[in-house]
């Protein structure tokens, strides 16, 4: 074991704040606060972890559940746990060859690791480097030819469900990207970055593993005809070219003859507007508050969601999962299984594959102890009957 390893082991790292301070310790800033902030005054984020302490469990005592079962399935696929690794744009700043260790410690875990169309590792290899199941998300920066070429490398390279993200007609207002020169230091010119570059110089480490993965990455998996893998842009001038709409979806779904998941529902007309596309699945997301601040925290609207289209599209949720016990209270209120972004990016920020593979045991060791504590035997077995939640939360 490394010495990178070694630092996210127990008792040093026992959680995923714990992962977060590691990730702080070896990451500069702009990196760090790209995957730790959210939009404007973050209240949406803080609100997202929040919502998971209005919901109370209601275990069943002296019940013994020696084995508990974890295993569900999403889409038809077979998972070892409700946890799907959501999209993360970047992550070959985070650690080299980011993506592919994420996948690669997913794969190892018997779950879903879901890929950006904002990555920085070929789609091929990061299938490859799963060699368990994988997602592809798609937005349309680069346009619609582009996109095409990326939905039918992602079918070819063995991708099973394509997840596509609504909720980015602009960027967010990320104040910290910013505050941090994250645009200034992308220029290349000296004049420009030199007020931002010291947050670089002060992690040699990180430093020279960003060099030694060859320096800025490419968007790898956005091909201009012609010129090849779009260069690396700041997200928010990417997400500005980002926009889907409904019609959008029509000639998406076309293109892709697999399952499609539709990420980024607030509300119950929007979910209703998702089924009648044709998707499979829907992802009750904020883009964990780093799109439109103010907007209601996941696990409040999930109920909505649920009541609504429920019956007729698997429903998934992300924003603010920290804890196992945050992945139990948003299946006892309906999701099939979640999404988590920012656990396993502190992971990989923190130590690379090994970061991401001990925040998935994290939750994993969470997810089964709350099982057993709650008296229930299996995943399956969930249900509102564990949890009390605010009544007005079911009001719609
Ligand atoms: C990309 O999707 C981001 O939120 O930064």
């Amino acid at each position: 074991m490394n010495r990178l390893s070694r630092s996210v082991q127990a008792p040093r790292v026992l959680n995923i704040e714990d992962l977060r301070h590691r990730a702080k310790r070896r990451l500069p800033r702009v990196v760090f606060d790209y995957i730790d902030g959210g939009a404007e005054d973050e209240s949406t984020l803080r609100a997202n972890c929040r919502a998971f302490e209005a919901v109370t469990l209601r275990p069943r005592c002296a019940v013994a559940t020696p084995a508990c079962d974890l295993r569900t399935t999403v889409l038809g696929t077979s998972v070892s746990m409700p946890l799907i690794l959501a999209p993360v744009g970047s992550c070959r700043l985070m650690f080299p060859h980011g993506e592919e260790a994420a996948a690669h410690a997913a794969g190892e875990a018997g779950i879903i690791c879901t890929l950006s169309t904002l990555s920085g590792c070929r789609l091929e290899d990061v299938a490859t480097a799963s060699g368990g199941a994988v997602w592809y998300q798609l937005y349309l920066v680069g346009g619609r030819d582009c996109a095409l070429a990326g939905i039918d490398r992602a079918r070819k390279a063995g991708f099973s469900a394509l997840v596509v993200t609504i909720d980015t007609p602009v960027a967010g207002f990320r104040e910290r990207d910013l505050r941090n020169g994250a645009k200034e230091l992308l220029t290349g010119k000296l004049g420009p970055m030199l007020p931002f570059a010291s947050q670089l110089l002060v992690r040699p480490r990180w430093l020279a593993a960003f060099l030694g993965d060859g320096g800025l990455m490419r968007f790898e998996n956005v091909v201009i005809l012609g010129k090849g893998p779009m260069l690396y842009a700041d997200v928010t001038a990417a997400l500005e070219q980002s926009v889907v709409t409904w019609d959008d979806l029509k000639w998406i779904r076309q293109a892709w003859n697999g399952p499609i998941v539709i990420k980024g529902i607030h509300t119950a007309e929007d979910a209703r507007r998702a089924v009648d596309t044709g998707a499979e699945a829907l992802v009750v997301s904020n883009h964990g508050g780093r799109q439109l601040a103010g907007v209601a925290p996941t696990l409040r609207v999930l109920p909505e969601v649920v009541s609504a289209v429920g019956d007729r599209i698997e429903v998934l949720l992300d924003g603010g999962i920290r804890r196992g016990s945050d992945v139990v209270k948003a299946l006892c209120l309906g999701a099939r299984a979640v999404m988590t972004g920012r656990a396993y990016a502190y992971g990989l920020g923190a130590a690379g594959g090994p970061g991401v593979s001990r925040a998935i045991e994290i939750l994993h060791a969470d997810l089964m102890r709350t099982l057993k504590l709650l008296g229930c035997p299996s995943i399956a077995d969930l249900d509102r009957t564990y949890v009390d939640a605010p009544r007005e939360w079911f009001s719609k």
